[in-house]
Protein backbone atom coordinates (compact mmCIF):
# COMPACT_ATOMS: atom_id res chain seq x y z
CA UNK A 1 0.00 0.00 0.00
CA UNK A 2 1.47 3.49 -0.91
CA UNK A 3 1.27 5.92 1.79
CA UNK A 4 1.57 9.70 2.00
CA UNK A 5 2.03 10.60 5.84
CA UNK A 6 1.01 13.82 6.46
CA UNK A 7 1.95 14.94 10.25
CA UNK A 8 3.28 17.58 12.77
CA UNK A 9 5.34 15.54 14.98
CA UNK A 10 3.95 15.51 17.98
CA UNK A 11 4.43 12.19 20.70
CA UNK A 12 1.32 10.55 18.41
CA UNK A 13 2.54 10.85 15.40
CA UNK A 14 6.32 9.62 16.63
CA UNK A 15 4.20 6.68 17.72
CA UNK A 16 2.26 6.47 14.39
CA UNK A 17 5.43 6.83 12.27
CA UNK A 18 7.28 4.11 14.21
CA UNK A 19 3.94 1.84 13.86
CA UNK A 20 4.53 2.50 9.62
CA UNK A 21 7.69 2.11 9.45
CA UNK A 22 7.35 -1.18 10.65
CA UNK A 23 4.87 -2.23 8.62
CA UNK A 24 5.91 -4.62 5.64
CA UNK A 25 2.36 -4.08 4.09
CA UNK A 26 3.52 -0.20 3.44
CA UNK A 27 5.20 1.67 1.20
CA UNK A 28 5.88 4.92 2.15
CA UNK A 29 6.14 7.45 -0.77
CA UNK A 30 7.04 10.95 2.09
CA UNK A 31 6.45 12.40 5.05
CA UNK A 32 4.89 15.99 4.62
CA UNK A 33 5.20 17.91 7.93
CA UNK A 34 1.72 21.07 9.15
CA UNK A 35 2.49 23.28 12.19
CA UNK A 36 0.00 22.06 14.80
CA UNK A 37 1.97 20.63 17.90
CA UNK A 38 4.94 23.04 17.20
CA UNK A 39 5.84 25.38 14.15
CA UNK A 40 6.80 24.46 11.08
CA UNK A 41 10.27 24.38 11.47
CA UNK A 42 10.18 22.28 14.55
CA UNK A 43 7.49 19.60 13.28
CA UNK A 44 9.96 19.27 10.15
CA UNK A 45 12.87 18.68 12.30
CA UNK A 46 11.04 16.81 14.77
CA UNK A 47 10.40 14.24 10.70
CA UNK A 48 13.45 14.18 10.04
CA UNK A 49 15.15 13.48 13.41
CA UNK A 50 12.26 10.59 13.92
CA UNK A 51 13.03 9.47 9.85
CA UNK A 52 16.55 9.19 11.26
CA UNK A 53 15.86 7.34 14.51
CA UNK A 54 13.30 4.67 12.65
CA UNK A 55 15.47 3.72 9.47
CA UNK A 56 12.87 5.36 7.03
CA UNK A 57 14.53 6.36 3.88
CA UNK A 58 11.09 8.41 2.27
CA UNK A 59 11.97 12.03 2.12
CA UNK A 60 10.21 15.01 4.24
CA UNK A 61 8.65 17.20 2.57
CA UNK A 62 7.88 20.59 4.59
CA UNK A 63 4.30 21.60 4.40
CA UNK A 64 2.44 25.37 5.31
CA UNK A 65 3.42 26.66 8.55
CA UNK A 66 0.37 28.85 8.33
CA UNK A 67 -3.33 27.77 8.05
CA UNK A 68 -6.15 28.72 5.92
CA UNK A 69 -8.75 30.18 8.38
CA UNK A 70 -5.77 32.70 8.97
CA UNK A 71 -6.17 32.36 13.11
CA UNK A 72 -2.81 31.52 14.70
CA UNK A 73 -3.53 29.39 17.27
CA UNK A 74 -1.43 28.88 20.71
CA UNK A 75 1.31 25.79 20.94
CA UNK A 76 0.37 23.11 22.62
CA UNK A 77 3.21 23.09 25.11
CA UNK A 78 1.38 21.56 27.84
CA UNK A 79 0.69 18.53 25.79
CA UNK A 80 3.66 18.57 23.49
CA UNK A 81 6.26 20.44 25.47
CA UNK A 82 8.31 23.04 23.73
CA UNK A 83 9.90 21.18 21.55
CA UNK A 84 6.72 18.75 20.05
CA UNK A 85 8.14 15.47 21.28
CA UNK A 86 7.78 15.97 25.12
CA UNK A 87 11.35 17.89 25.43
CA UNK A 88 13.45 14.79 24.99
CA UNK A 89 17.11 15.87 23.80
CA UNK A 90 16.99 16.10 20.16
CA UNK A 91 20.34 15.72 18.60
CA UNK A 92 20.95 18.41 15.28
CA UNK A 93 19.64 17.15 12.18
CA UNK A 94 20.96 16.43 8.62
CA UNK A 95 18.54 19.29 6.98
CA UNK A 96 20.28 18.62 3.17
CA UNK A 97 18.01 15.78 2.54
CA UNK A 98 14.82 18.10 2.44
CA UNK A 99 12.65 17.42 -0.40
CA UNK A 100 12.94 20.90 -2.49
CA UNK A 101 9.58 21.18 -3.32
CA UNK A 102 6.38 22.36 -1.23
CA UNK A 103 3.90 19.54 0.45
CA UNK A 104 0.96 20.32 -1.37
CA UNK A 105 2.68 19.97 -4.55
CA UNK A 106 4.32 16.91 -3.24
CA UNK A 107 0.80 15.40 -2.85
CA UNK A 108 -0.44 16.61 -6.27
CA UNK A 109 2.71 14.81 -8.12
CA UNK A 110 2.57 11.60 -6.34
CA UNK A 111 -1.89 11.25 -6.68
CA UNK A 112 -0.86 12.34 -10.88
CA UNK A 113 2.02 9.79 -10.53
CA UNK A 114 0.33 6.70 -8.87
CA UNK A 115 -3.58 7.39 -9.90
CA UNK A 116 -5.61 4.78 -7.26
CA UNK A 117 -2.92 3.57 -4.95
CA UNK A 118 -2.47 6.46 -2.64
CA UNK A 119 -3.30 6.78 0.32
CA UNK A 120 -2.81 9.70 2.41
CA UNK A 121 -3.07 9.35 6.09
CA UNK A 122 -3.00 12.61 7.72
CA UNK A 123 -2.44 13.12 11.15
CA UNK A 124 -2.14 17.28 11.47
CA UNK A 125 -4.53 20.29 10.60
CA UNK A 126 -5.36 19.34 6.97
CA UNK A 127 -3.79 22.12 5.73
CA UNK A 128 -1.33 20.79 2.79
CA UNK A 129 -4.50 18.27 1.46
CA UNK A 130 -6.30 21.75 1.04
CA UNK A 131 -3.70 23.30 -0.68
CA UNK A 132 -3.29 20.38 -3.27
CA UNK A 133 -7.16 20.58 -3.88
CA UNK A 134 -6.96 24.31 -4.59
CA UNK A 135 -4.14 23.80 -7.35
CA UNK A 136 -5.13 20.87 -8.39
CA UNK A 137 -8.61 19.80 -7.61
CA UNK A 138 -8.62 16.92 -10.42
CA UNK A 139 -5.68 14.76 -8.02
CA UNK A 140 -9.50 14.31 -5.57
CA UNK A 141 -10.19 11.50 -7.89
CA UNK A 142 -7.08 9.82 -7.85
CA UNK A 143 -7.02 9.09 -4.56
CA UNK A 144 -7.53 5.66 -3.08
CA UNK A 145 -8.27 7.08 0.22
CA UNK A 146 -7.94 9.62 2.57
CA UNK A 147 -7.64 8.49 5.87
CA UNK A 148 -7.75 11.34 9.04
CA UNK A 149 -7.01 11.44 13.01
CA UNK A 150 -9.50 14.01 13.61
CA UNK A 151 -12.95 15.34 14.65
CA UNK A 152 -15.30 14.86 17.34
CA UNK A 153 -18.55 13.68 16.59
CA UNK A 154 -20.07 13.08 19.41
CA UNK A 155 -20.35 9.36 18.85
CA UNK A 156 -20.19 6.98 22.42
CA UNK A 157 -20.52 10.65 24.26
CA UNK A 158 -17.60 12.18 23.35
CA UNK A 159 -17.27 15.56 23.05
CA UNK A 160 -14.13 17.83 21.65
CA UNK A 161 -10.59 18.08 23.62
CA UNK A 162 -9.22 21.40 22.45
CA UNK A 163 -12.72 23.05 22.84
CA UNK A 164 -15.92 21.61 24.36
CA UNK A 165 -17.14 21.25 20.87
CA UNK A 166 -13.86 21.03 18.64
CA UNK A 167 -10.76 18.33 18.07
CA UNK A 168 -7.58 19.90 17.38
CA UNK A 169 -6.49 18.50 14.37
CA UNK A 170 -9.74 20.37 13.01
CA UNK A 171 -10.00 23.10 15.46
CA UNK A 172 -6.06 24.06 13.88
CA UNK A 173 -7.74 24.61 10.40
CA UNK A 174 -11.45 23.82 10.23
CA UNK A 175 -11.45 25.59 6.56
CA UNK A 176 -9.27 23.40 5.46
CA UNK A 177 -10.27 20.10 7.10
CA UNK A 178 -14.21 21.79 6.20
CA UNK A 179 -12.66 21.61 2.16
CA UNK A 180 -11.65 18.03 2.75
CA UNK A 181 -14.85 16.84 3.61
CA UNK A 182 -16.54 18.33 0.76
CA UNK A 183 -14.29 17.22 -1.75
CA UNK A 184 -15.01 14.13 -4.15
CA UNK A 185 -12.14 11.96 -2.39
CA UNK A 186 -13.32 8.89 -0.23
CA UNK A 187 -12.56 10.56 3.30
CA UNK A 188 -12.19 8.29 6.33
CA UNK A 189 -12.13 9.60 10.27
CA UNK A 190 -10.77 8.48 13.07
CA UNK A 191 -11.77 10.42 15.73
CA UNK A 192 -11.89 11.23 19.53
CA UNK A 193 -15.25 9.40 19.25
CA UNK A 194 -12.73 6.33 18.65
CA UNK A 195 -9.07 7.07 19.60
CA UNK A 196 -9.92 7.65 23.29
CA UNK A 197 -10.27 3.36 23.25
CA UNK A 198 -6.57 3.58 22.85
CA UNK A 199 -4.82 4.60 26.01
CA UNK A 200 -1.35 3.33 26.74
CA UNK A 201 -0.74 3.04 30.59
CA UNK A 202 2.31 2.66 32.17
CA UNK A 203 2.77 -1.01 31.98
CA UNK A 204 2.06 -1.05 28.34
CA UNK A 205 4.76 1.80 28.09
CA UNK A 206 7.12 -0.09 29.91
CA UNK A 207 7.00 -3.48 28.25
CA UNK A 208 7.79 -1.32 24.53
CA UNK A 209 10.21 0.56 26.24
CA UNK A 210 11.64 -3.60 27.17
CA UNK A 211 10.52 -5.64 23.94
CA UNK A 212 11.03 -2.27 21.13
CA UNK A 213 14.75 -1.31 22.03
CA UNK A 214 16.04 1.69 21.32
CA UNK A 215 12.30 3.29 19.90
CA UNK A 216 10.52 1.54 22.40
CA UNK A 217 12.52 3.37 25.06
CA UNK A 218 12.29 6.49 23.09
CA UNK A 219 8.93 6.49 22.95
CA UNK A 220 8.29 5.79 26.69
CA UNK A 221 10.83 8.78 27.10
CA UNK A 222 8.88 11.13 25.02
CA UNK A 223 5.46 10.30 27.07
CA UNK A 224 6.51 11.35 30.12
CA UNK A 225 5.51 14.78 29.54
CA UNK A 226 2.64 13.44 27.51
CA UNK A 227 1.45 11.39 30.59
CA UNK A 228 1.50 14.45 32.99
CA UNK A 229 -0.79 16.43 30.69
CA UNK A 230 -3.06 13.68 30.37
CA UNK A 231 -2.96 12.66 34.20
CA UNK A 232 -3.36 16.29 35.52
CA UNK A 233 -5.48 17.80 33.30
CA UNK A 234 -7.79 15.00 31.62
CA UNK A 235 -7.77 12.54 34.86
CA UNK A 236 -6.39 9.62 32.78
CA UNK A 237 -3.78 6.72 33.41
CA UNK A 238 -1.86 6.90 30.00
CA UNK A 239 -1.19 8.64 27.16
CA UNK A 240 -3.96 8.44 24.05
CA UNK A 241 -2.75 7.05 20.99
CA UNK A 242 -4.44 8.83 18.72
CA UNK A 243 -2.17 9.12 15.59
CA UNK A 244 -1.77 5.20 15.11
CA UNK A 245 -5.33 4.30 15.01
CA UNK A 246 -5.74 6.21 11.51
CA UNK A 247 -2.87 3.68 10.58
CA UNK A 248 -4.23 0.64 12.08
CA UNK A 249 -7.52 2.13 9.93
CA UNK A 250 -5.29 1.88 6.72
CA UNK A 251 -4.63 -2.26 7.38
CA UNK A 252 -7.49 -3.30 9.52
CA UNK A 253 -10.50 -1.81 8.64
CA UNK A 254 -12.31 -4.26 9.70
CA UNK A 255 -11.52 -3.57 13.37
CA UNK A 256 -13.77 -0.61 12.77
CA UNK A 257 -17.64 0.08 13.55
CA UNK A 258 -18.34 3.07 11.09
CA UNK A 259 -21.25 5.77 9.89
CA UNK A 260 -21.42 6.76 6.24
CA UNK A 261 -22.76 10.19 5.17
CA UNK A 262 -21.87 13.67 4.60
CA UNK A 263 -19.84 16.00 7.13
CA UNK A 264 -19.17 19.92 7.65
CA UNK A 265 -17.04 21.42 9.79
CA UNK A 266 -18.20 25.27 11.60
CA UNK A 267 -15.49 27.32 9.86
CA UNK A 268 -15.24 29.89 12.36
CA UNK A 269 -17.02 31.60 15.86
CA UNK A 270 -17.12 29.76 19.11
CA UNK A 271 -17.89 26.60 17.10
CA UNK A 272 -15.57 26.38 15.18
CA UNK A 273 -14.00 22.98 14.27
CA UNK A 274 -16.90 21.05 15.38
CA UNK A 275 -17.64 18.30 13.12
CA UNK A 276 -21.07 17.02 12.30
CA UNK A 277 -22.17 14.21 10.56
CA UNK A 278 -25.89 13.54 8.68
CA UNK A 279 -26.11 10.00 8.45
CA UNK A 280 -26.58 8.44 5.00
CA UNK A 281 -30.37 7.54 6.06
CA UNK A 282 -31.33 10.98 6.91
CA UNK A 283 -28.96 12.09 3.78
CA UNK A 284 -30.69 15.25 1.83
CA UNK A 285 -32.71 15.92 5.93
CA UNK A 286 -30.96 19.58 5.81
CA UNK A 287 -29.37 21.91 2.68
CA UNK A 288 -26.37 22.46 4.12
CA UNK A 289 -25.05 18.51 3.66
CA UNK A 290 -27.22 17.57 0.74
CA UNK A 291 -24.54 18.74 -1.93
CA UNK A 292 -21.66 16.49 -0.20
CA UNK A 293 -20.39 13.03 -0.90
CA UNK A 294 -20.64 10.57 1.56
CA UNK A 295 -17.90 9.86 4.01
CA UNK A 296 -16.52 7.46 6.45
CA UNK A 297 -16.91 8.27 10.32
CA UNK A 298 -15.29 5.93 12.85
CA UNK A 299 -17.52 5.16 15.97
CA UNK A 300 -16.37 2.27 17.36
CA UNK A 301 -13.05 0.00 17.76
CA UNK A 302 -11.68 -3.04 19.20
CA UNK A 303 -9.26 -1.42 21.08
CA UNK A 304 -7.47 -4.41 22.74
CA UNK A 305 -6.74 -6.18 18.72
CA UNK A 306 -5.39 -2.71 18.51
CA UNK A 307 -2.78 -2.11 21.24
CA UNK A 308 -1.69 -5.82 21.09
CA UNK A 309 -1.21 -5.62 16.98
CA UNK A 310 0.78 -2.25 17.73
CA UNK A 311 2.90 -3.72 20.48
CA UNK A 312 3.53 -6.95 18.21
CA UNK A 313 4.26 -4.50 14.97
CA UNK A 314 6.86 -2.40 16.85
C1 LIG B 1 -4.57 15.27 17.53
O1 LIG B 1 -4.07 16.59 17.73
C2 LIG B 1 -2.65 16.55 17.72
O2 LIG B 1 -2.21 17.41 18.69
C3 LIG B 1 -2.28 15.13 17.98
O3 LIG B 1 -1.01 14.81 17.47
C4 LIG B 1 -3.37 14.39 17.28
O4 LIG B 1 -3.10 14.32 15.91
C5 LIG B 1 -5.43 14.86 18.71
O5 LIG B 1 -6.53 15.72 18.86
CA1 LIG C 1 -0.77 14.76 15.12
Amino acid sequence: MKVIFDTDPGIDDAMALLYLSKLPEIELLGITTVVGNADIATTTRNALFLGEQFGISAPVVQGAGETLDGVVKDEPVIVYGHNGLGDIAIPAVDESGLYPDAASQFIIDSLKAHPGEVTIIAVGRMTNLALALRAAPEVAKLAKQVIIMGGAFGYQGRSGNITPLAEANIHGDPVAADEIFAADWPVVAVGLDVTHDIILDNDYLASLADEAGDNGELLRQMCGHYAKFYREIMGLSGVVGHDLLAVTYALHPEWFEVRRGPVLVIRDGLAAGQTAQMPETRKGGHAAWADRPSQIVCIGVDGPKVLAHYRETV
